[in-house]
């Protein structure tokens, strides 16, 4: 189960991700915010890390206007690791190296196609296990 949330500035963009997660079958439960109307990125990146963090969800997807604030946000939480990815290198390698639970991106910074592939990729990626990535997000916390 995928969790998921946006803020006004990544509602747009979210959607389109929702129909391309649909397209593929990809399980996700959605914690908004559920229109344009302005509203605050913390709200929705609490959500998403408490879902990670009970359980609820393995995996998060997180859209604010540019990714920053609301991946910062998630990172305040423990054991969230929440990357901003602007590319599918990122999106790889940290599902391989940093394990990470949460992917962040803008939805004023990519567009719908690329983001379909970024999000493809972190999902579709498993962590490497290897001991020596493993060692060092033990050191994180
Ligand atoms: C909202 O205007 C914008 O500040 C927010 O979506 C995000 O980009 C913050 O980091």
């Amino acid at each position: 189960m995928v969790a998921l949330g946006c803020d006004h500035g990544g509602y747009a963009l979210m959607q389109e991700v929702k129909a391309h997660l649909d397209q593929r079958g990809i399980e996700y439960k959605d914690f908004g915010t559920y229109s344009t109307d302005s509203v605050d990125y913390p709200v929705y990146a609490h959500k998403v890390g408490k879902a990670i963090q009970d359980g609820e969800c393995e995996l998060g997807i997180l859209i604010c206007g540019t990714g920053i604030g609301i991946s910062i946000t998630a990172n305040k939480m423990k054991g969230i690791r929440a990357a901003l990815c602007e590319n599918c290198f990122c999106a790889e390698k940290t599902r391989e190296h940093n394990n990470a639970n949460v992917l962040a991106m803008g939805g004023r910074v990519v567009g719908p196609e690329l983001a379909f592939k970024i999000v493809d990729t972190f999902l579709d990626t498993p962590f490497s296990g290897e001991e020596r990535h493993q060692r060092r997000i033990d050191m994180m916390e």
